[in-house]
């Protein structure tokens, strides 16, 4: 695991999307695992900035960790639309080359096993994680067993709190959402997992030195072959 600390938030989204950057010159029809959340949000920007800058994402294809069920795309709160809305307005993605569980599915499991073989099929060459603080990556929560494949999954109280910020008091916040399994995000041939903040720290701690344990989903990311961890000061405070 190649662990690199910077800064502060703003250095973290400048170095991740380097490291993007990096895989896409590297393979220009790479598969990119993306993310949604506060924490790439940074990230997002600074990759726009580099598309104005020429780097060309024509050839690529994105897949996304997770989508909520009972949300559809034109939701705002959806991470379809907060996918369109930070990243894939501003870049030359094709609309054809991207893919996330769809949340209005009228068959939520058939759409997990839809998921689970076009991205199996596709193979993902770089996924991007952020951090849940009890350690979840995609919707993959705390539990007895590490989830192999994309399912449908009952989020836990500190999710919903964590993420009720992003609605308003007369939205219904969904508690179930569709997510890769960790199994499918083991599978990626490369992991670049970033966090910021202290608050994150604890989590940190636990997930890079800790026991492998279902109990802290993201503490797996120690048995994959190729992980970057590019976090902070705060958020590596605890190390
Ligand atoms: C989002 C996702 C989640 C977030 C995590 C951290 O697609 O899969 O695992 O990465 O909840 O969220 P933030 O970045 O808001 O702290």
């Amino acid at each position: 695991m190649n662990i690199i600390r910077v800064r502060d938030y703003d250095e973290m989204s400048r170095q991740a999307a380097l490291f993007i950057s990096s895989q896409i010159a590297e393979k220009p029809n790479s598969t990119l695992g993306l993310a949604t959340g506060g924490t790439p949000v940074g990230t997002y920007e600074n990759l726009v900035a580099m598309h104005r800058d020429g780097l060309d994402f024509s050839q690529c294809f994105a897949v996304n960790l997770d989508e909520y069920e009972g949300l559809p795309a034109s939701h705002p709160q959806s991470y379809a639309y907060f996918m369109h809305h930070n990243l894939f307005r501003y870049i030359n993605l094709p609309e054809s080359a991207r893919d996330i569980p769809s949340g209005s599915a009228a068959d939520g499991e058939a759409e997990c096993r839809r998921y689970e073989q076009a991205v199996r099929a596709r193979g993902v060459d770089l996924q991007l994680l952020g951090i849940g603080h009890n350690g979840h990556i995609g919707f993959n929560e705390p539990a007895d067993d590490f989830p192999r494949v994309t399912h449908r999954v009952a989020l836990t109280r500190s999710t919903l709190d964590a993420n009720a910020r992003y609605f308003t008091a007369n939205e219904k916040q969904p508690e179930f959402a569709y997510t890769m399994g960790i199994g499918t995000i083991m599978a990626a041939k490369k992991i670049l997992l970033i966090a910021s903040g202290s608050g994150k720290a604890e989590i940190m701690r636990k997930t890079l030195l800790g026991e492998v344990t279902p109990s802290v989903p993201a503490s797996i990311l120690q048995f994959h072959q190729n992980v970057t961890v590019i976090a902070d000061e705060a958020a590596l405070g605890l190390i």
